[in-house]
């Protein structure tokens, strides 16, 4: 890689390299790199701040999207309205499966062992709130937004102006969802810090086990589908 090529590719968000190339995610993931709620640091800075070498990210990088990529992974290149029902039916889906099964669970271990592990009393009354504060996300997202995106995205393929409470509505949604998504980032990021990365302590029973894989799985779940709406869905909506 040339110099220049270097100084490109580092002046990059996180956000950008995932949104390019899923497969990417991957790297970041490792080294414990936000890529969906915080995507907007670039490679550089987000090297300095973890002190990593950046020539060896970039290495992992290349070597991430050395295959062929996939039009099923390649997610950029869907049409809004394909990409609004993939996340819909997978990730939202997702979500209401699991959202009050998990809440139950975290509970259900506050209730047995929060005298001895006190954080996961902590950790039940964040999820609580991330479970009630997401099904009014995913409504707003699945009732106005998302339906008000398919019209404009028709609008525009016609040749047609967009409709003035769409512009209006996408425009003030758009604001409120990031919002969102960063709060509800923050708090399983919280969970996670408070549950020491999932490790499971020695004298708890298997529910504390599976609540601690449910919820790791959750955040897996989530900083994708963060990812594919910050990064790809409402980057090209603010384009509408
Ligand atoms: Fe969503
Ligand atoms: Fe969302």
């Amino acid at each position: 890689m040339t110099r220049a090529n270097k100084t490109q590719e580092t002046n990059k968000s996180i956000g950008t390299f995932v949104a390019e190339d899923y497969r990417t995610a991957e790297v970041f993931e490792k080294y414990g790199i936000d890529f969906c709620c915080g995507g907007q640091a670039t490679l550089a800075a987000t090297c300095l701040e973890k002190d990593l070498d950046p020539d060896k990210v970039l290495q992992e990088i290349a070597a991430a999207r050395s295959e062929p990529l996939q039009r099923s992974e390649n997610y950029v290149a869907w049409s809004l309205p394909f990409l609004i029902d993939y996340i819909v039916n997978t990730h939202h889906v997702y979500l209401k499966e699991n959202d009050e099964q998990i809440a139950a669970y975290t509970q259900k271990i506050a209730e047995v062992h929060g005298a001895h592990h006190p954080e996961v009393i902590e950790i039940a009354a964040i999820f609580g709130k991330i479970s009630t504060d997401m099904a009014e996300h995913l409504k707003t997202e699945e009732e106005l937004f998302f339906p008000a995106i398919k019209r404009a995205d028709a609008a525009v393929s016609n040749g047609k102006n967009l409709d003035s409470t769409d512009r209006d509505l996408i425009k003030t949604s758009l604001e409120k969802l990031h919002r969102e998504h960063e709060e509800i980032g923050d708090a399983i990021h919280k969970i996670r810090h408070l549950a020491n990365d999932y490790a499971i302590p020695d004298d708890v029973c298997n529910t504390f086990v599976v609540t601690y894989r449910k919820l790791k799985e959750y955040e897996d779940d989530l900083h994708k589908h963060v990812h594919l709406e910050n990064n790809i869905l409402f980057t090209k909506a603010a384009q509408l």
